[in-house]
C-alpha cells in the first residue's frame, strides 16, 4: 500500500492516502493498531453492505474493535436531509459519542452523506472514507466536500469536513458494473486536462490495461492511475481547500455538464454528462482563442476512447441550458462562469490570475449552436 501525505493548508489538517490492490486486511490491521475512535459506525449504503462492507465489519469486530454496520439504500435520491437525520438517530440511538469515529464505506453518496454526518455529530467526529466507485476514489473522497441534497437542488447544504484518512482500494472497482466503472474515469481525464499532462498521457498509453478489466495489467494500472490522481487532485485542493480560486478548475466540463446531467432526468450518469461538458467546454476554449483545434480533437478522441459522449443529446434545447446555468450558485451577475483550458495539463488563467471566466449570454447561445454543427 502506498500513501501520500497531504498538508491541508486552511485547516493545518494533515491526512494520509493509502492506495492499494487489495489491501483491506492491512487497512482493518492500520485501524487497530492506530485507532481513530474507541468506536466506529460503518456507514455505507444497500448494495455496497452485501458486496464489501458486511464482510469489513465483521473482520474489523474480529480485531476486537467496537463497530457497528448501518446502511442505507444505494441511490442519489437517498443522499438526501431524511437519510441523514436517520444516520443521526443511528448514532444517538446506540450512544455514539464524541470519542467515535464514522467510516465511509461506499460510493460518492455513502461518502457525501456520511461526511456530513461526521461533519455535524457532535459538532464534529473523525471519519475515514473508504471509496468504492471510480467516482469516489478519484474525486469525491477526497477534498472535504460533503453535502446531502434537496429539493430546491443537488449538494445544498453540507459543510467542509475533512477526513482523517482514504483507504483506496482498487480491488472493490471488480464488482462494480460497467457504466459506473467507465464514466467514473471522467473525472481523472479531467485532473490530466486541468493539472498534469503526464497523467493525460498515461491515461491515454494504458487506456487499453484500464479498460479491460479481466488483463492482468489491469490491478497495476489502476494503483498506478489512482496514485497519480490522487496526488494531483490533492495538490489542487491543499492549495485552495475552501475553493477562492485554484480549487475552481476541479470545476472544467462541468458548467454544462451538471445542466445536462439535470436536463436528462439523470438519465445520463454524472460522469457522461461532464463528457459532454468537457467536450463542450473544450470547443469554447479553441473557439475563443485560448487553445489549439489539435488539443480540443484530442480531448474529444480520449473521450470517444472510453466510449464516453461527446455530443449533446437533441432532445436537450441550448435555451434550457442557459437557464440552468444562470441558476447555478457558480454564475454571477447573470453570466455563466468558466474553466477554459490553454492546453492540455494547464487551464487558462484571466486577469488578475482568475480561473474562471464569465461569457456572456448571446456568445454562449452561438457556441452551443456551432458545437452542435460540428463534425469532429
Ligand atoms: N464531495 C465531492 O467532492 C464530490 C465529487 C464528485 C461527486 N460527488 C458526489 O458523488 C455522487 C456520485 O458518486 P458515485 O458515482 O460513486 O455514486 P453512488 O455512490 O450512488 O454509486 C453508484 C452505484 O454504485 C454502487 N456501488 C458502489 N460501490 C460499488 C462496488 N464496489 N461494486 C458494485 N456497486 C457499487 C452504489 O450502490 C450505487 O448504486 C454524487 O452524489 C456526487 O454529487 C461528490
Ligand atoms: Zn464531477
Amino acid at each position: 500500500m502506498e500513501e501520500i501525505t497531504v498538508q491541508v493548508n486552511v485547516s493545518q489538517q494533515e491526512y494520509k492516502i493509502y492506495i492499494g490492490y487489495n489491501i483491506l486486511d492491512t487497512v482493518i490491521k492500520h485501524i487497530t493498531q492506530s485507532p481513530y475512535g474507541n468506536r466506529y459506525a460503518v456507514i455505507t449504503d444497500s448494495t455496497v453492505k452485501t458486496l464489501h462492507a458486511e464482510n469489513f465489519a465483521a473482520k474489523m469486530k474480529k480485531y476486537n474493535n467496537d463497530v457497528l454496520l448501518f446502511d442505507f439504500p444505494a441511490g442519489e435520491i437517498y443522499k438526501t436531509r431524511e437519510t441523514k437525520q436517520m444516520l443521526d438517530d443511528f448514532l444517538l440511538d446506540n450512544r455514539f459519542g464524541r470519542d467515535s469515529a464514522i467510516i465511509a464505506f461506499g460510493g460518492g453518496v455513502v461518502g457525501d452523506v456520511a461526511g456530513f454526518v461526521a461533519a455535524t455529530f457532535m459538532r464534529g467526529i473523525p471519519y475515514i472514507q473508504v471509496p468504492t466507485t471510480t467516482i469516489a476514489q478519484a474525486d469525491s473522497s477526497i477534498g472535504g466536500k460533503t453535502a446531502v441534497d434537496y429539493p430546491q437542488g443537488k449538494n445544498l447544504i453540507g459543510a467542509f469536513h475533512h477526513p482523517c484518512s482514504v483507504f483506496i482500494d482498487t480491488i472493490t472497482l471488480a464488482t462494480l458494473d460497467e457504466r459506473n466503472f467507465t464514466s467514473g474515469l471522467i473525472e481523472v481525464i479531467k485532473h490530466g486536462l486541468i493539472r498534469d499532462k503526464n497523467l493525460f498521457d498515461f491515461f491515454n498509453r494504458n487506456s487499453e490495461y484500464i479498460l479491460s478489466r479481466d488483463h492482468s495489467e489491469h490491478a497495476r494500472t489502476m494503483t498506478d492511475l489512482m496514485r497519480k490522481n490522487c496526488t494531483i487532485k490533492n495538490e489542487i485542493v491543499a492549495k485552495d481547500a475552501k475553493e477562492n480560486n485554484l480549487r475552481k478548475i476541479l470545476n472544467y466540463g462541468h458548467t454544462i455538464g451538471h445542466a445536462i446531467e439535470h436536463l436528462s432526468g439523470y438519465s445520463l450518469l454524472h460522469g457522461e454528462a461532464i463528457a459532454v461538458g468537457i467536450a463542450t467546454e473544450a470547443f469554447f476554449s479553441y473557439k475563443l482563442g485560448l487553445s489549439s483545434h489539435e488539443d480540443y480533437i484530442e480531448q474529444r478522441n480520449i473521450i470517444k476512447k472510453i466510449h464516453l459522449p461527446v455530443t449533446i443529446p437533441g432532445e436537450i434545447k441550448n435555451e434550457d441550458i442557459m437557464k440552468l446555468m444562470l441558476l447555478d450558485k457558480k454564475a454571477k451577475a447573470k453570466q455563466p462562469e468558466f474553466v477554459l483550458l490553454k492546453q492540455i495539463g494547464e487551464t487558462f488563467l484571466f486577469e488578475g490570475g482568475k480561473t474562471t471566466t464569465p461569457i456572456p449570454e448571446a456568445d454562449v447561445m452561438s457556441l452551443l449552436k456551432e458545437f452542435r454543427q460540428t463534425k469532429s
